[in-house]
């Protein structure tokens, strides 16, 4: 029984919100309310330290972002649906695959296995937190389910083919060119993790920068695209196609989170020009030519001896491509004039 004899004060007031020249500067949105605060100007909305309600999906600013998140919606698809009767009818048959395809296979499915898990706590513990924009957010939450059912179809491949779970799952932690990628792309996470993180500076907001090119330009951008490759050649042979299948759903998702990521660094850059220097441009085309390296080492550590239709070289060659294309997207053109003329891609010369 509760005594409802006696007033009491109002209990929601409890703190005072922090306000920043007139307009709330709560980036998560769960800070204190901002009691008979105004209603959100699209003018005051920002990819990243926005002054804007957070928690104001309309007016819409970045239609983009929303149209990416109705695309999402689209898409949506379940692993389930796929049969997987040819697939464990292949694997369990003795010549069925090859034991390079089989090598290639195990180790592309550790690879993803982990990597969706790896790109899903990115969006949800680092990069949500600090972009302050709803529609953008909106799409995160689409995509983070995404994530989610990406890496169900790792656990229903395991499950349909009687796979070992331990080790695909665990590969990331035991195969070295699998290790190296995801150590890489961690580095650039691991900071923004810190619950004293927080954008607003130069330096911070290259931090998020980094993160976003190392998850969304490089991460989902490059390395997905090598594992694409690599199980879509089995499928134009007729093998496991039903994973096949499965990948080129994967796909096109991941096709809309690269644009997102890279629409996403390109507003920042044309709201903030200030972060976007020359040593900076430079730092992001290291980056992605260190990526295109480790990619390499994977390709040949997943095809030394190659199959029929691809090996490690022809992976390089595409990866060489793949860099050149996301520096154009990114506008990352050559850095000398001579060069530019001649060419669209990174400062990097592949030959
Ligand atoms: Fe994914
Ligand atoms: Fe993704």
């Amino acid at each position: 029984m509760l005594d409802w004899s006696e007033p009491k004060a109002n209990p929601a007031i409890v703190v005072d919100p922090v306000v920043v020249g007139g307009v709330s500067a709560d980036a998560t949105g769960l800070g204190a309310i901002e009691r008979g605060g105004a209603r959100v100007s699209v003018d005051d909305k920002r990819m990243i330290n926005a002054r804007a309600d957070v928690n104001q999906l309309l007016p819409l600013k970045y239609r983009w972002a929303w149209e990416k998140y109705l695309s999402g919606c689209n898409n949506h698809w379940m692993p389930t649906e796929v049969s997987m009767q040819a697939d464990i009818a292949l694997w369990k048959s003795r010549d069925g695959l090859t034991e390079d395809e089989r090598r290639m296979l195990k180790r592309n499915l550790g690879f993803f296995a982990a990597s969706e898990s790896l790109v899903a706590n990115n969006i949800v513990l680092a990069i949500y937190r600090h972009l302050t924009n709803p529609e953008c957010r909106q799409y995160l939450l689409r995509q983070a389910f995404e994530e989610a059912i990406h890496t169900h179809t790792f656990q229903y491949i395991v499950e349909s083919l009687a796979l070992d779970e331990g080790e695909l799952f665990n590969m990331y932690r035991e195969v070295p060119s699998i290790t190296d990628k995801a150590a890489w792309a961690l580095k650039h996470t691991q900071h923004l993790d810190d619950p004293d993180f927080r954008t607003g500076t130069p330096e911070t907001d290259r931090a998020f920068l980094r993160d976003l090119v190392a998850f969304y330009v490089i991460f989902e951008g490059m390395w997905f695209y090598t594992g694409f490759a690599q199980i879509l050649s089995l499928g134009r042979r007729n093998k496991m196609v039903g994973i096949a299948e499965q990948y080129q759903y994967i796909l096109r998702d991941e096709s809309i989170h690269l644009n997102f990521g890279i629409d996403v660094i390109n507003q920042i850059k044309i709201e903030n020009p200030h972060l976007w220097t020359r040593a900076f441009q430079d730092e992001v085309r290291g980056m992605i030519s260190d990526a295109a390296e480790l990619e390499a080492a994977y390709g040949r550590d997943t095809m030394p001896r190659g199959f029929l239709g691809l090996n490690a070289a022809l992976c390089e060659q595409y990866m060489h491509f793949i860099a050149n294309r996301r520096c154009a997207q990114l506008g990352l053109h050559l850095s000398s004039p001579r060069r530019r003329t001649r060419s669209r891609g990174c400062r990097k010369r592949w030959t």
